[in-house]
């Protein structure tokens, strides 16, 4: 790995942009700029002293060290092997894909090109998760046996990507967009895998996709989830999300509304904790995780296994729905069903 991390962005929307500036925060270069609008391309390129291409190919002929995936879902899995068949380790928003057949040809082609690859489930690297994370591993809240969560984000509209609204190009609604990161971060906070997913998801109509997610989730060990993922119609609804762990020693609140502003409260037997978190850069820290995974020739994390079974857990809540039964997620993750 060179000293100077060389990185193409593909897409330079929001997350193109978030992670062009934390690429650079990290002391990483970025090269190329992929965007099929030459505005945005050129914009984000100018500030980064990068070149802007038309598209995800052509950034890839200048053999940038990492390819940083911020596509429309649909898209992804065609830039990830892409980026693999040219040798860069790729940073994969999430969700890495749209379908599980698609996940296993990603991670088959990844495998065979020796290339890392890592998804971007933000919502690890926010302060307060890692704090939780720790406390959670030194056993502070016993085991735990229930959880609450709940997303709310603003309605689809002038203010979202158009293909946000699109089942072809978003691949799902707040399930797969939203509810992904909960069903991640809290696989990854309990040390647990899901066994089972029972949801009430809208089914899709008219071309349009979900805004409302009920999901009960069982994991490995017993604890039980219930999530909620909505889309308010109200004017100016702010986005909030609240997640609480009630442990059998104590509870855990966590306040996630904005990046901005979280908070984490630890309540019961043993010290109290309350940590408010104001500054916090959670697209540096997941940078960070992969550039440094590169320098080190570890692994970065989460994988696209992990990714995998997050993507599969989405997957199964839309079955859940459509046949208004429980989903045992190993059954449906098996080979068999990869379509
Ligand atoms: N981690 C997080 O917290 C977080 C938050 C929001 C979005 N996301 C994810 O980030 C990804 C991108 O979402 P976004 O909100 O930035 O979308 P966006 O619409 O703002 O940006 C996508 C960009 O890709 C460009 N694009 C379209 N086709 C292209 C192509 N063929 N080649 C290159 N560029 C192309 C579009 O012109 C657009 O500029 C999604 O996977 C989304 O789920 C993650």
């Amino acid at each position: 790995m060179p000293s100077r991390l060389r990185v193409a962005i593909a897409g330079a929307g929001q997350m193109g942009r978030a992670h062009a500036a934390a690429f650079r925060a990290c002391g990483a270069r970025v090269v190329a700029v992929a965007d099929p609008d030459a505005g945005r391309a050129a914009a984000l390129a100018a500030e980064c002293g990068a070149t802007a291409c038309a598209s995800v190919a052509e950034a890839l002929a200048g053999r940038p060290d990492a390819l940083s995936i911020c596509l429309p879902h649909h898209l992804h899995f065609e830039a990830a092997a892409l980026g693999a068949e040219h040798g860069a380790a790729l940073l994969i928003e999430k969700p890495h894909c749209i379908t599980l057949a698609e996940s296993r040809a990603l991670r088959a082609i990844v495998a065979r090109h020796g290339v890392p690859a890592m998804a971007g489930f933000t919502h690890r690297f926010l302060a307060t998760s890692r704090r939780l994370h720790a406390a959670l591993r030194a056993g502070r809240l016993g085991s735990v046996p229930l959880v609450t969560d709940r997303l709310y984000a603003q309605a689809l509209g002038p203010g979202t990507p158009a293909w946000y609204g699109d089942p072809a190009r978003a691949g799902g609604g707040i399930a797969l967009i939203g509810m992904i990161h909960s069903l991640d971060r809290l696989r990854w906070l309990l040390g647990r895998e899901i066994v089972s997913v029972q949801a009430l998801v809208p089914p899709v109509r008219d071309g349009a996709v979900e805004d409302t997610a009920l999901a009960l989730v069982e994991f490995a060990g017993g604890t039980r989830a219930a999530l909620v993922a909505h889309r308010s119609p109200a004017p100016g609804h702010a986005r909030a999300h609240e997640c609480e762990l009630l442990g059998e020693r104590m509870h855990a609140r966590c306040v996630l509304g904005s990046f901005d502003h979280q908070e984490l409260h630890l309540t019961g037997a043993g010290p109290e904790e309350h940590l408010t978190v104001t500054d916090d850069t959670p697209f540096v820290a997941e940078v960070l995780e992969f550039t440094s995974a590169l320098v080190a020739g570890r692994p970065p994390a989460p994988d696209l296994l992990e990714a995998e079974l997050a993507l599969g857990a989405v997957l199964a809540l839309y079955e859940s729905a459509r046949i208004g039964q429980p989903v045992r997620l190993a059954e449906f993750l098996a080979p068999a069903n990869a379509g």
